[in-house]
């Protein structure tokens, strides 16, 4: 299993020299005794990832709350070669928020940047410190009225620098895009100590690069995000929900088209879950249910929004769309929310979908995108690949299908061994990869490289293009102290 080759490949056990040691005293004794912590039981939580997948080693965790402490710190440690692990919520789907396996790193976790520094609402703009939690952020938007759209079933424990390390996408990016879309400055600690700051709030600025591009999306292997002004929206005061049983994927794909096209392009979400995926949620989460009286093999959980209160001419369009779409077999059935509660509980089918999923058992997960168009060939054809490997192999099929981007998961065997199963990690891998290039599309549509696909990543991307990513990486952090065994 890849995993395994993963951590083998990284094996380089790194020594500590003297002058590492005294960087790391340094350290310590900017950030006074409370704020690091080096025992090994507390370090464990930030020390292994969401899924359990990888447990990493550091000399250190440190907590620092300011970027006058985080600069400080890189300077010791770029003079003396110490890397660095950025840390947020550590909800990382591929590894990249822990230290490797036999790394000498330090971690660096950003919860104690957790200040809402301040609030524009002539100017639609929020400016935050790089830990405040996703949920917190959402919240302090709502009561300015204004909206924070990135959202994620993660929200409650991840922060926004890891969302805009990793260019979150989340359940709203139709409308909004990702969180790349969301940001209009940054404020970044080098690999060489020095900070960049950008946290002006302007949406046109052409005076040469666009610098936080590079740093969103690039997984703390760039530099550490320690502040960022978001882009707020008004706020969705109409929001019309289905739950709807679709007979096949291209007409989910129609019904998406038609949901645009006639609510005035005011679909909020479109999402994807397949009948198994329901199963899960409803076995495994207290108070889910099915929200229909028969069973489907798809759903699509759609809503429309709009910014005015009651506005009764959405609910018109959306009530007229649904039934037309019923009778030309778009839709086989479909629930609408009356109440919020009723919204919430469509809802929490779609958001438990991971979690249900990692208590089912062992599962090989695939984030991918394909253009629109192809999904339903590339749907067809990933799956009778992964059939050839696998005959008895679970498909768990959800995600922002609005935006290209399903979760092509696969669940191991009902009854069988796991570790037959996780044998065949790299063969189902291929299996699906080889199909998403086939389709022109992407291995991650959103949850990154990390360590997970390190290995993969030359497989689908041009040499060209990672030259060029090498060439960034080389030139901003020469020294390889960022995030190390992470992406490239
Ligand atoms: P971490 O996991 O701590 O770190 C992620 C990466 O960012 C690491 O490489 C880390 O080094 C780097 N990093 C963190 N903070 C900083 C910083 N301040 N500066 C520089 N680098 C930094 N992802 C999606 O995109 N869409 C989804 O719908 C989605 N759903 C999820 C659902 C569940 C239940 C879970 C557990 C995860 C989900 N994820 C999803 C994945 C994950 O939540 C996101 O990648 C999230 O953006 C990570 O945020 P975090 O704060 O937890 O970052
Ligand atoms: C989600 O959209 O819920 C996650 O990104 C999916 C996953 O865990 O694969
Ligand atoms: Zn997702």
């Amino acid at each position: 299993m890849s995993l395994n080759k993963n951590i083998k490949s990284n094996r380089k056990v790194e020594n500590i020299d003297n002058n590492q040691s005294k960087g790391i005293a340094e350290i310590k004794r900017i950030l006074g005794k409370h704020h690091y912590s080096e025992d090994k039981d507390a370090m464990q939580t930030y020390l292994t990832d969401w899924r359990g997948h990888y447990i990493g080693q550091a000399q250190l965790v440190v907590f620092p709350n300011n970027v006058e402490k985080i600069s400080k710190i890189v300077k010791i440690c770029a003079r003396e070669k110490i890397s660095i692990v950025p840390q947020g919520g550590n909800t990382s789907m591929c590894g990249g928020s822990v230290p490797l396996k036999h790394g000498t790193s330090i971690l660096l976790s950003t919860s104690r940047l957790n200040k809402i520094l301040s609030l524009d609402s002539t100017n639609y703009t929020m400016t935050v410190e790089a830990g405040c939690i996703l949920q917190h952020i959402q919240k302090a938007a709502l009561e300015a009225d204004r909206y924070f759209p990135l959202s994620l079933a993660a929200e409650g424990s991840c922060m926004i620098g890891g969302n805009l390390a990793t260019n979150a996408g989340g359940t709203n990016v139709l409308r909004y895009g990702n969180a790349r879309d969301l940001v209009l400055g940054l404020e970044i600690v080098l690999p060489d100590g020095r900070i960049i700051n950008e946290l002006q709030g302007l949406r046109k600025d052409n005076t040469g690069y666009d610098l936080k591009q590079l740093f969103l999306g690039s997984e703390g292997t760039l530099g550490i995000i320690t502040k960022a002004v978001l882009k707020l929206h008004p706020v969705p005061k109409t929001i019309k929900a289905a739950y709807c049983a679709v007979p096949n994927i291209p007409a989910a794909l129609e019904l998406l088209n038609r949901a645009r096209m006639e609510s005035g392009d005011c679909v909020e979400t479109f999402e994807l879950i397949s009948r198994l995926v329901m199963e899960l949620v409803i076995k495994h989460i207290p108070g889910a249910r099915d929200p229909l009286d028969t069973p489907y093999e798809h759903y699509v959980l759609l809503e429309i929004i709009s910014t005015k209160s009651n506005d009764e001419g959405l609910t018109y369009k959306f009530e007229h769309m649904l039934e037309k779409a019923m009778e030309d077999g778009l839709i086989l059935d479909a629930a609408l929310a009356q109440t919020e509660k009723q919204r919430q509980a469509f809802w929490a089918l779609r958001e438990n979908a991971t979690e249900s999923q990692k208590l089912e058992g062992a599962s090989i997960k695939h984030d991918i995108s394909i253009p629109l168009s192809s999904i339903p060939a590339f749907y067809t054809s990933a799956w009778q690949a992964i059939l050839a490997v696998e005959p008895r192999a679970r498909l768990l099929a959800f995600g922002h299908a609005g935006d290209g981007n399903i979760h092509f998961n696969v669940a191991e065997p009902e009854g069988g061994k796991t570790s037959d199963f996780m044998n065949k990690w790299d063969a189902i891998n291929c299996a699906v990869h080889d199909s998403v290039k086939k389709f022109n599309g992407s291995i991650s549509a959103e949850h990154g490289i990390g360590q997970l696909k390190r290995n993969e990543l030359p497989r689908y991307k041009s040499d060209t293009s990672l030259d060029v990513m090498k060439m960034i990486k080389n030139t901003l952090d020469p020294h390889g102290i960022m995030n190390p065994g992470k992406v490239i």
